[in-house]
């Protein structure tokens, strides 16, 4: 006989009231990516207090925690991200940033106190616990390479069967949860263009190669490569996000850097899409005697929810919150380290909703006035509660 949901009533409805004081605290002290010093040791401080959990710290600033049930059956982790933003908070909360120029403007305070709970509720369930959950608190999400990457190669996924995540999402209203199988979030690629012309006076502008003037096609030119060159049944996003130049208004720049950002699923897009940015950065540069240097880095790969994996979580979460909750998820373009652990076994990863309109909970996650519907957290709990219980039979 399995253990269900009803098991852990009561304990989800004590640990609300704790989850909920965690993210407060987390929300007050944000710490920056791979600097999760205190976050991390209040965290393993925590999951130590509970007393039935194997913890280590696999990198300096993450945690994990092994609740080994008594009897065998399959590994199950779940991870919750815990760093903060370089931003400075605007909301006027009594336990808003105490860190100047620091934010948890992502909601991972949140995901840090919800894993938590489900630590704590979990770890009185232990004695009729079939298998293994494995509670994985990430460092450094925002930040590429990445702290995912670096729990993987430290070895926390030996041994795990499947991986679930969470992200609180304040697009979506507070009581609605989304999953979905597949394609759900971009892999977000980088690129930094340098074009070289050659500079001098403003006034004799046939004497010098204008870097501006040949910057400002290539800006528009790559937008082909988009609406001309991919198929539109194939989602991708081109944005140039910085463009640098110029110290006078009298002086021609001998050079412009441009940043921007590249958003993709198909690991063959991420491929071609750099071939056909550098064959028009190529040709413009060349047709204005300019020279350039181009360079693409590939950032986290997608996260692409597991088919099977993600119809099990669904019927969990169904059968704890009903249909009308659990709805239909939109894939978006941003990106997530979570896609880390999907590499090596089934994973998913799905919203719970945090926004609410009434509440004046409106902003969008990275924003100075971002904030989560703390009504989102035991959703949260109880998501992860159910499918963990579920899928450990
Ligand atoms: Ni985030």
């Amino acid at each position: 006989m399995g253990i269900t949901i009803a098991d852990a009533e009561q304990m989800l409805q004590q640990v609300t009231e704790e989850v909920v004081r965690w993210r407060r605290h987390l929300h007050q002290n944000p710490e920056l990516s791979f600097q999760e010093q205190q976050t991390s040791q209040f965290v393993y401080e925590t999951l130590r207090s509970f007393g039935e959990l194997e913890l280590s710290r696999p990198t300096p600033t993450s945690v994990v925690a092994r609740l080994i049930g008594r009897q065998p059956g399959p590994v199950l982790a779940i991870r919750a991200d815990m760093d903060a933003l370089p931003i400075t908070e605007e909301n006027d909360l009594e336990f808003a940033s105490t860190n100047p120029g620091v934010m948890h403007a992502c909601g991972h305070d949140g995901h840090t106190a919800m894993l938590l709970g489900v630590a704590k509720v979990l770890s009185g369930l232990k004695d009729k616990l079939r298998g293994e959950v494995r509670f994985l608190f990430q460092h450094a999400e925002e930040l590429f390479p990445g702290g995912a990457q670096e729990l993987v190669k430290a070895g926390v996924m030996d041994g795990v069967d499947c991986v679930i995540g969470i992200h609180l999402w304040s697009p979506l209203q507070v009581g609605r949860i989304q999953v979905r199988a597949g394609a759900f979030m971009a892999a977000p690629d980088v690129f930094y263009i340098t074009i070289k012309g050659k500079g001098g006076h403003a006034a004799q502008p046939h004497l010098t190669v204008d870097s501006i003037a040949i910057a400002a096609q290539v800006v528009t030119n790559l937008q082909h490569v988009v609406s001309r060159n991919v198929d539109p049944l194939d989602p991708v996003v081109l944005s140039v996000t910085q463009f640098h130049s110029g110290t006078a208004h009298n002086v021609i720049p001998e050079s412009v850097e441009m940043v921007g950002t590249v958003r993709s699923f198909k690991p063959e897009l991420r491929d071609e899409v750099p071939e056909k940015m550098e064959r028009i950065v190529k040709g413009i540069t060349e047709a204005h005697g300019a020279s350039y240097e181009f360079r693409y880095e590939h950032g986290y790969r997608p996260v692409i929810n597991d088919e099977q994996l993600t119809g099990r979580v669904r019927a969990a979460l169904v059968e704890t919150f009903g249909p009308d909750v659990v709805v239909e998820g939109d894939p978006t373009m941003g990106g997530e380290d979570f896609s880390a652990y999907q590499q090596l076994v089934p994973g998913t990863f799905f919203y719970v909703g945090a926004g609410n309109a009434e509440k004046g909970i409106i902003y969008p996650h990275h924003h100075p006035r971002f904030n989560v519907d703390e009504d989102a957290l035991p959703i949260g709990v109880r998501a992860f509660v159910s499918v963990a219980l579920h899928l450990l039979g």
